[in-house]
C-alpha cells in the first residue's frame, strides 16, 4: 500500500473515501457544503461520534473526494493518538472495498503531531492486513487498499519523519503477524532461522545461527532437551544491531523471544481442542525479529540484539520424560515435571547466553503461560520484572504506541513453589499462580541484569475479528520492543 502525507487544502483531497475524526456532540466543520449535510446527521441522531461508529455520504457537497466517512471518536477528552489508531484501522476494515481503494483521514490543524500521524499510519496498515496467504480464491485482494494518506492541509515538514517512522513498526509488526501465523509444517525451526538471516542480509544485520552441535558444546542441556522430541533441529537465531560508535555503550539491549513453532505440550501433551493454536507459540520470537527489522531502519543509538530459541515441542521417540532432569547453560539443574511448561526451558538458556555475548539489559517476549490468560484476559499483556527502571521504560513505550500492559508482581514468597527434591529447580509450581511461578523461573537465569519479561499468551493471537483487526496474529509486542531502543536515551 502506498502512504504519504497531503498538504493540499481539504477540497483538494482525491480520494475515494475521506475519514474524518468526529468527536461526540460535535460535528467536525471542514468549511465546505457538506457541513450541512454532516450537521443533520447529527442533528437527526443518526450519527452520534461513539467511538469506532462510522457514517457515510457520498458525493459530498464542496470535496473532491467520493465519500466521506465520519469515524466516531467518542468524547473529545478521552481522544488520544492510541484511539485514532484503531479509528483509523476500523475506518479501513469497514469501508475499503473495490470500488475504495483509496483513502485519505483528515487531521485538522490542531491534530497534526507526530503521535497522531504515526497512529494514523499504524492503524491503517494493521487494519488492511489479512492472513489470507494460504487462500487460493483471488478475489480475497479485490478488498485491498491501494493507497492510504493523512489529510494534513499545511502541515508541517516534521510530519514526514512521524510517518515514516510509523510505516515502518506498522510494516515490522506486519512481518512478525506472517510469521506468526505459519502453520508448524511451513514454519519449522530451520525455516524461521532461515527466515531471519534472510531479515538480517536484507536489513544489513550480522546474524549466527547456532545449530544443535554448538549448543550441545556451549552447554545448553534445557534447550536441547526440549528439542529432543521432535525430527526437527533446534536453532538459537542471534541477530546483531550495532550503531555506528557504539563498541563501547554502556548499555546493550537483548530482546529475547519464545520460538516454539509448535507446541504439542510433549509428553505431557496437549488436550486436542484448540491444540492448533499452537502454532503461535512462536509470536514472541516474531515479536523479537520484526521489532529488529524497525529497530535496522529507525537506528537507535545503542547496540541491540535479538536472540531467538527455536524448537518443536513433540512427543517423539526421543522426547524428554517428566521427571527427567537438564542441565541448563547457566550450570544449575533442571528437573522437568511437566514437558509442556517448554517456553521456560528454551528461554533460561537464551536469557544466560545474551549475558554471554555482552548484553546489560534484557526483555524477553513469550506465549509463556494459560494461567495469565485466565489472570488479564485477552486486554493486557503481562509484565514482570526484576528492575522497576526497566520496566518503567517497557510501559512507558508500551503507553505511547497504544499496547495495553499490566505489572504483575514477584515477591519473593513466590519462590518456595520452585522448590525441586532433586535438582535446583523444577519447571512448574503448584497449580495457582501459574504465570508469576513461571516469571519467577526466567528471573532465576536473568537475576542480576536488569530485566522484564512480557507474558503475551492472551494477547499475541485474536480468536475473533476485531473492527481494527482481523482474527489471528496480532504482532503484540513488536512497537512496544523497538520503542523502548528507539527511546532509550530521553529518559
Ligand atoms: N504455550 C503454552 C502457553 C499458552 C497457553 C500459550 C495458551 C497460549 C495460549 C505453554 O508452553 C504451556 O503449555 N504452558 C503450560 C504450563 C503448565 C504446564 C505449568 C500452561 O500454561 O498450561
Ligand atoms: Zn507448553
Ligand atoms: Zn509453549
Amino acid at each position: 500500500m502506498e502512504t504519504g502525507i497531503n498538504r493540499r487544502p481539504l477540497n483538494e483531497v482525491i480520494a475515494d473515501a475521506l475519514i474524518v475524526p468526529a468527536p461526540e456532540k460535535e460535528p467536525p466543520q471542514l468549511g465546505v457544503a457538506a457541513d450541512e449535510a454532516v450537521k443533520e446527521l447529527y442533528d437527526s441522531g443518526e450519527f452520534t461520534g461513539e467511538k469506532l461508529s462510522f457514517a457515510l455520504l457520498r458525493a459530498p457537497a464542496g470535496l473532491k473526494a467520493r465519500r466521506l466517512v465520519l469515524a466516531g471518536c467518542g468524547k473529545r477528552e478521552e481522544f488520544d493518538a492510541a484511539l485514532l489508531r484503531r479509528v483509523a484501522g476500523a475506518a479501513v476494515r469497514r469501508h475499503r472495498s473495490r470500488a475504495v481503494k483509496r483513502m485519505a483521514l483528515y487531521l485538522a490543524e490542531g491534530m497534526q503531531t507526530a503521535a497522531t500521524v504515526g497512529a494514523a499510519i499504524e492503524g491503517a496498515l494493521l487494519g488492511d492486513y489479512d492472513p489470507d496467504r494460504y487462500k487460493t480464491d483471488e478475489k480475497k485482494n479485490d478488498k485491498r487498499l491501494e493507497a492510504f494518506s493523512i489529510a494534513a492541509p499545511g502541515g508541517a515538514a516534521e510530519l514526514d519523519q512521524a510517518h515514516e517512522r510509523g510505516r515502518t513498526l506498522a510494516e515490522a509488526q506486519n512481518f512478525a503477524r506472517d510469521l506468526a501465523y505459519e502453520p508448524g509444517n511451513v514454519l519449522t525451526p530451520g525455516e524461521l532461522a532461515r527466515r531471519a538471516e534472510k531479515l538480517a542480509q536484507e536489513e544489513g544485520l550480522e546474524c549466527d545461527v547456532l545449530d544443535r552441535e554448538r549448543m550441545q558444546q556451549l552447554g545448553m542441556g534445557a534447550l536441547l532437551g526440549v528439542a529432543q522430541g521432535s525430527a526437527e533441529p533446534p536453532a538459537l537465531i542471534v541477530i546483531h544491531y550495532r550503531p555506528q560508535g557504539s563498541a563501547d555503550s554502556d548499555v546493550h539491549l537483548a530482546l529475547v523471544g519464545k520460538g516454539v513453532t509448535f507446541d504439542t505440550g510433549g509428553i505431557s501433551i496437549k488436550p486436542s481442542q484448540n491444540m492448533e493454536e499452537m502454532k503461535y507459540d512462536m509470536s514472541g520470537g516474531a515479536a523479537a525479529l520484526g521489532a529488529m527489522r524497525a529497530v535496522a531502519r529507525l537506528k537507535p543509538p545503542l547496540p541491540v540484539t535479538a536472540l531467538v530459541p527455536a524448537v518443536e515441542n513433540m512427543p517423539g521417540p526421543k522426547a524428554q520424560r517428566p521427571g527427567d532432569i537438564v542441565k541448563t547453560l547457566s550450570g544449575k539443574t533442571v528437573e522437568v515435571l511437566n514437558t509442556d511448561a517448554e517456553g521456560r526451558l528454551i528461554l533460561c538458556d537464551a536469557l544466560t547466553y545474551a549475558q554471554r555475548l555482552g548484553c546489560t539489559h534484557l526483555i524477553d517476549a513469550a506465549t509463556l503461560t494459560g494461567a495469565i490468560v485466565v489472570a488479564l484476559g485477552h486486554v493486557n499483556t503481562g509484565v514482570f520484572t526484576n528492575d522497576e527502571g526497566l520496566q518503567a521504560r517497557v510501559l512507558a513505550a508500551a503507553k505511547a504506541e497504544g499496547e495495553k500492559m499490566w505489572p504483575m508482581p514477584l515477591d519473593e514468597e513466590y519462590k518456595d513453589e520452585l522448590k525441586s527434591p532433586f535438582a535446583d529447580l523444577p519447571n512448574i509450581g503448584s497449580r495457582w499462580g501459574g504465570a508469576v511461578t513461571a516469571a519467577y523461573f526466567l528471573k532465576e537465569f536473568a537475576d542480576p541484569k536488569p530485566w522484564v519479561h512480557l507474558d503475551i499468551a492472551g494477547t499475541a493471537w485474536l480468536d475473533k475479528d476485531k473492527p481494527e483487526m482481523a482474527k489471528g496474529p496480532t504482532g503484540v509486542a513488536v512497537r512496544t520492543l523497538a520503542r523502548v531502543a528507539l527511546d532509550w536515551r530521553k529518559q
